[in-house]
C-alpha cells in the first residue's frame, strides 16, 4: 500500500497534466482529467493520483493524514511562472500613461526611461525593501496559484544592486512558500555608466560581477536581452560562453522586438529556454523544434504594448518546439502575476487550446527550470503543488473571465491558501 500524511478527497477533476514533459505537439493539447479525482503525498510528494476505487485499493493514510475535501473543485498542478522579473522597486504608471497616449515602448527607451527608471529605483531601495516587495507579489502569485516562480535580476547592473536584487529573493524565498528560482540577468541593458564603454560593462560582468554571484550561489542561470540597441548576437554569444563556463543555466531573452538570431544561438548553446519571440524567423523555429530549448512565450507584452505583433504560438506547436507561457510580470511590459490571466491571453491571442495553455502553464514551463521531476505535474514523484479551484471542468480556466476561482492552495502537501486566503505564517525575514 502506498503511504499518505495528505490527502484530497473526491474532487470534481483532477487534471494531471502528467504523461512526460515537455510535451510537443499533439501531446501538448492532453490535458490527463480524471474525474472524481484523489491525490495523495507522503512527505510533501504525491504518492497517488487516481479515482476513488484506485485510492481505496492502493493508498493507506495515516491516522492523522491531512485530508482535504475536493467535493465541486477541480485539482489542477501549481502554476509555474518561468520567466517573471520579480525583485524590482518602484512602477511606471506614469510612462503607461505615455504609451496610452501614443508613444511606444521603444521611443521611451531612447528618452531614457523604460528599465532605465526602474533601475534607478531599484538601485535607491533597500534590500529590506526589495524583500517586502517581493513578499508581497509572491503573495499574490500564490493566491493566483503559482507555486514555483522564477525571478530575473537585471536593475542593478552593478555588483552591489545585482546581488541586493538576489539577496532578496533569496531572503524572501525562505520565508514564502513560493519556490523560487533565481535567475541573473546584469546583461539586461547597458547601465548609463557604460552607455559610450559597453564592453568595458562586458568585461565587467564576465571577469567580476559572474564570478562573484556564482561565489556567492545566487543564481542558477544566467539571462541576457539580445535585441537592437541593448546586446548584439555576438556580445549575447560571448556573455553565455562566459556564463556556462562559470556554471550558469542559460536563457537568451530573444527575438523579441527584431530579430538577431538569438533563438537560433539559445538552442545551438543548449539554453534551457529562448523566451519572448514575437519576431522569431522560420529558422529560429525550425531551431527550436530540432531542441530540447524551451520557447518560453510571453503574451502580456504584446497585450500589454498593444502590439499587433504575437508570438507564433501555432506554427511553433506545429513545427515541434516545445511551449511554455508564463507572466514576464515587470513594471514596463508585463505588470501581472497572475499566470491566469497568461493561460487565458494564451487561448484569446496565441490560438491555443485550454490543454496546451495549461500544460504550457505547467509541465513545459517546469522543463524551462529545470525542474521537470519536481513540479508541473500532478504525478507519483513530483511534489504536492496543487491548485483547487471553484468551477464545474477544467474549460472554465479560460471560459470565466475577471475572476479568481482559486480556493485552496498546496505546497508540498501543505496548505497555504485556504478559502481564498493566505494560511501560512511565515516569520518576518
Ligand atoms: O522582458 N525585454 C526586456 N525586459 C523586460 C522589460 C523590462 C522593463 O521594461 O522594465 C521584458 O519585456
Ligand atoms: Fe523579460
Amino acid at each position: 500500500m502506498k503511504k499518505a500524511d495528505c490527502v484530497v478527497a473526491g474532487c470534481r477533476q483532477v487534471v494531471t497534466c502528467g504523461g512526460g514533459a515537455p510535451k510537443r505537439k499533439d501531446a501538448l493539447g492532453e490535458a490527463r482529467a480524471i474525474e472524481n479525482g484523489w491525490l495523495a503525498s507522503d512527505g510533501g510528494r504525491i504518492t497517488f493520483a487516481g479515482t476513488e476505487a484506485e485510492f481505496r485499493a492502493e493508498v493507506e493514510p495515516s491516522t492523522d493524514a491531512r485530508r482535504i475535501d475536493g467535493a465541486g473543485l477541480v485539482a489542477l498542478p501549481g502554476f509555474v511562472d518561468a520567466h517573471n522579473h520579480l525583485p524590482f522597486a518602484g512602477d511606471r504608471a506614469e510612462e503607461f500613461g505615455l504609451r496610452l497616449k501614443g508613444w511606444t515602448y521603444q521611443q521611451l527607451a531612447e528618452k531614457g526611461l523604460g528599465i532605465k527608471t526602474t533601475v534607478g529605483a531599484t538601485r535607491r531601495a533597500s534590500l529590506e525593501e526589495l524583500t517586502a516587495l517581493c513578499l508581497d507579489r509572491l503573495d499574490r502569485m500564490l493566491l493566483h496559484g503559482t507555486t514555483t516562480s522564477e525571478a530575473k535580476s537585471g536593475y542593478g547592473l552593478n555588483l552591489a544592486d545585482e546581488v541586493k536584487q538576489l539577496e532578496a529573493v533569496r531572503a524572501a524565498g525562505l520565508v514564502h512558500p513560493v519556490r523560487l528560482v533565481p535567475t541573473f540577468m546584469g546583461a539586461h541593458d547597458v547601465p548609463i555608466e557604460y552607455l559610450s564603454k559597453k564592453e568595458d560593462y562586458i568585461d565587467l560582468l564576465v571577469h567580476e560581477i559572474m564570478p562573484e554571484i556564482r561565489r556567492r550561489n545566487l543564481a542558477r542561470f544566467f539571462d541576457v536581452f539580445c535585441e537592437k540597441g541593448v546586446y548584439s548576437l555576438a556580445e549575447t554569444e560571448r556573455l553565455v560562453q562566459a556564463a556556462r563556463a562559470a556554471g550558469f543555466g542559460i536563457k537568451i531573452h530573444a527575438d523579441e522586438f527584431v530579430p538577431l538570431g538569438g533563438t537560433e544561438l539559445a538552442a545551438a548553446v543548449g539554453a534551457v529556454s529562448a523566451e519572448h519571440l514575437i519576431a522569431i524567423t522560420e529558422s529560429g523555429i525550425r531551431a527550436l523544434a530540432g531542441s530540447a530549448t524551451i520557447a518560453v512565450l510571453l503574451p502580456g507584452v504584446p497585450f500589454f504594448l498593444r502590439l499587433a505583433a504575437k508570438p507564433p504560438a501555432r506554427r511553433l506547436v506545429d513545427a515541434g518546439a516545445a511551449v511554455a507561457l508564463a507572466t514576464d510580470f515587470n513594471p514596463g511590459t508585463s505588470m501581472t502575476e497572475s499566470m491566469l490571466f497568461v493561460l487565458q491571453l494564451g487561448v484569446f491571442t496565441l490560438g491555443l487550446g485550454v490543454e496546451e495553455a495549461l500544460n504550457a502553464a505547467t509541465a513545459n514551463a517546469a522543463c524551462a527550470l529545470g525542474l521537470q521531476g519536481e513540479a508541473g505535474s500532478l504525478e507519483p514523484g513530483k511534489r504536492m503543488d496543487v491548485v483547487l479551484c471553484d468551477m464545474p471542468s477544467y474549460e472554465h480556466l479560460a471560459y470565466h473571465l475577471g475572476v479568481n476561482p482559486v480556493r485552496h492552495v498546496l505546497k508540498d502537501g501543505r496548505l497555504v491558501v485556504k478559502d481564498g486566503r493566505p494560511a501560512y505564517h511565515s516569520p518576518a525575514p
